[in-house]
């Protein structure tokens, strides 16, 4: 089940719903099946909400002529109930002097509901978030509003980034964190909380990353970090030198395209990355057990590769399956991939690693996200932010911290030209995108360490076009697949000049006899001959061609994507950061 959402609170001297709604465009990529904001003033909390994405919800109602200096604003992703007015965030209690905006599940909502539901508690969304503000209001006629929140978590089973306001107490915004990210923005007589940091980034750069089991309490002028039992904890501030540009679309229709073009830019700051513990470790241990999903397992899968070709003893795993087929040791190193440093089933299996006692490499894009807490060693990928949910300059900084990991950095100096000059095929590749757009499905194939890029490519290709595709090495065709591949299928052949091309050039030529149009990318001169369109790889140390081929898939994939009037930043059901199991 994916359980997203964006959480942003303020409190201060501005307005507060021109901040929330600024935020909540900075969270979209959380959840955007609806949104909502609660300002609380002198009349008592008004709450706006509905289905829908924020910039349409907004203008409908009047976000902005809220009046109020203290504020909760929310991005839904739909988990319980489906998405619409009611079941949008936030949400009151029965007294509508408690309000609240919830990112996770609450695994035992149920039978607090039929608890409170028998005390006379009334309920009108299907949420398992609405029960925590009844809670309260239960706890609030015994308690004051910080107790009443401390004692409403203990009873809840799950996980929760939560941010609650009451009406009586206009002073205040009380948070917590349990398994879901919650920030504190620290400003100048004005406080702020969100799920991530650019909804803030507009108003601070400094930052304090709640960990889970804190609870807090922000006012105009301070905040109180503290343990669920209200005894206080101490936790350092980051200050980050991110701008909003880097957040913007800089020119680009979409942010993956500004994505992709970005990869020629920051590849050398992934370069400059500090990987000299992680080498360490991955020098030292026998054994070596890749995590991650996604995406990231594809990174993770060449780096599994590229190490066993070096005789190492390594295999990548699909991060949710890890715990249930892996046997790892005090002598294994674990090296988990996740760009968002946030995925529910990387975390997962490294609490399972560490149970075993295992050593922990965390290779991630974010600052402070949860996996920077769990890891002996770390690796940033320098990436800067990426927004849209498909993944491409964090897979192509994933690839070079693999890499890294395996070869001296010397070896990827010339990355850097290479991506720049196949993004200069945009417009060829454009022209295939427009043959591929009616396709009802793909198949994908390579070789060697061309087969994970294949792996990307298609799910790069399937997940922002829906059209079916699949991937496989090209080997394995003949032994089931080769039944699909019919006439005007389309076969996207991986084929550099390497010693994988002989044999790519037999299952090409397989699929050709079968009425396949075959799309090549390829150095290979036989290759080129035997295809209906080539994308002309460089040539290039042979080691290096996974940096070229997979920005052509990735410019397919958005392409095509865009010529089928999908909107690629935002593809249907999925999120960015996948937080629950
Ligand atoms: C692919 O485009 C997706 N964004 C997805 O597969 C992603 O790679 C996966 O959910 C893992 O995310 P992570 O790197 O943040 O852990």
């Amino acid at each position: 089940m994916i359980a997203l959402c964006g959480i942003i609170g303020y409190i201060g001297n501005q307005k507060a719903s021109e901040i929330l709604v600024k935020g909540l465009k900075h969270l979209e990529y959380r959840g955007y099946d609806s949104v909502g904001v609660a300002i609380a003033n002198e009349q008592g909390i008004d709450i706006r909400k509905d289905k829908g994405m924020i910039d349409d919800v907004s203008i409908n109602l009047g976000f902005v002529s809220m009046n109020g200096h203290i504020g909760l604003g929310h991005n839904r992703w739909a988990t319980h109930g489906a998405p619409c007015k009611e079941n949008a965030h936030p949400h009151f209690d029965c007294t509508k002097k408690i309000v609240l905006v919830h990112n996770g599940v609450i695994e035992n909502y149920l039978r607090l509901k039929e608890e409170l539901a028998a005390k006379g508690h009334r309920f009108v969304s299907d949420t398992d978030s609405e029960v925590i503000a009844h809670l309260m209001e239960e706890q609030s006629k015994t308690d004051k509003p910080f107790y009443a929140f401390i004692k409403s978590l203990k009873k809840l089973k799950g996980s929760y980034a939560l941010a609650v306001m009451f009406a009586d107490d206009k002073e205040h915004i009380y948070i917590a964190r349990k398994g879901s990210p919650l920030i504190i923005g620290v400003g100048k007589g004005e406080m702020f909380c969100a799920s991530d940091i650019p909804a803030m980034l507009n108003y601070t750069k400094t930052f304090i990353p709640l960990e889970d089991g804190d609870v807090a309490t922000i006012s105009k002028n301070g905040y109180k970090i503290s343990d669920i039992e209200g005894k206080a904890v101490e936790r350092k501030s980051i200050t980050v030198d991110w701008d909003l540009e880097m957040a913007e679309k800089g020119g680009y229709p979409h942010f993956m395209l500004k994505e992709i073009n970005d990869q020629r830019h920051f590849i050398n700051e992934t370069i400059a990355t500090d990987v000299s513990a992680a080498k360490e470790l991955v020098d030292k241990c026998d054994k070596i057990d890749i995590v991650a999903c996604g995406t990231s397992y594809h990174a993770g899968l060449l780096l599994s590769y590229l190490l066993m070709r070096k005789g190492r003893n390594a295999r990548a795993y699909i991060a949710s399956d890890y715990q249930f087929i892996a046997n790892p040791d005090e002598n294994t190193l674990v090296i988990a991939i996740t760009q968002s440093g946030e995925t529910a089933d990387v975390l997962q299996a490294l609490k399972f690693a560490k149970e075993k006692k295992t050593k922990i490499v965390g290779i991630t894009n974010i600052v402070a996200s949860s996996i920077t807490r769990i890891a002996d060693a770390l690796v940033y990928l320098n990436a800067g932010l990426e927004i849209g949910v498909a993944a491409t300059k964090t897979f192509m900084a994933q690839l070079a911290v693999a890499y890294m990991l395996v070869y001296p950095k010397e070896k990827l100096e010339n990355v850097r030209s290479i991506i720049a000059g196949m993004l200069e095929k945009e417009n060829e590749i454009k022209e295939i995108a427009a043959k591929l757009k009616d396709a009802h499905d793909a198949f994908f194939i390579g070789r060697g360490i061309s087969v994970p890029i294949a792996y990307e490519g298609s799910l790069k290709f399937k997940e922002i076009s829906y059209i079916h595709s699949e991937a496989y090495p090209g080997g394995e065709l003949k032994h089931g697949t080769l039944s699909l591949i019919v006439k005007g299928i389309p076969l996207i052949a991986i084929a550099p000049d390497d010693e994988t091309a002989p044999k790519l050039m037999g299952n090409i030529k397989e699929t050709k006899a079968r009425g396949a149009i075959v799309i090549s990318i390829t150095d290979n001169p036989e290759i080129k001959k035997e295809s209906d369109y080539v994308i002309e790889l460089p040539k290039i140390d042979k080691d290096l061609y996974p940096f070229a081929e997979i920005v052509p898939l990735q410019l397919l994939a958005y392409h095509v994507s865009v010529l089928r009037g999908n909107n690629p930043d935002k593809p249907r059901n999925l999120a960015k950061s996948v937080t629950v199991e």
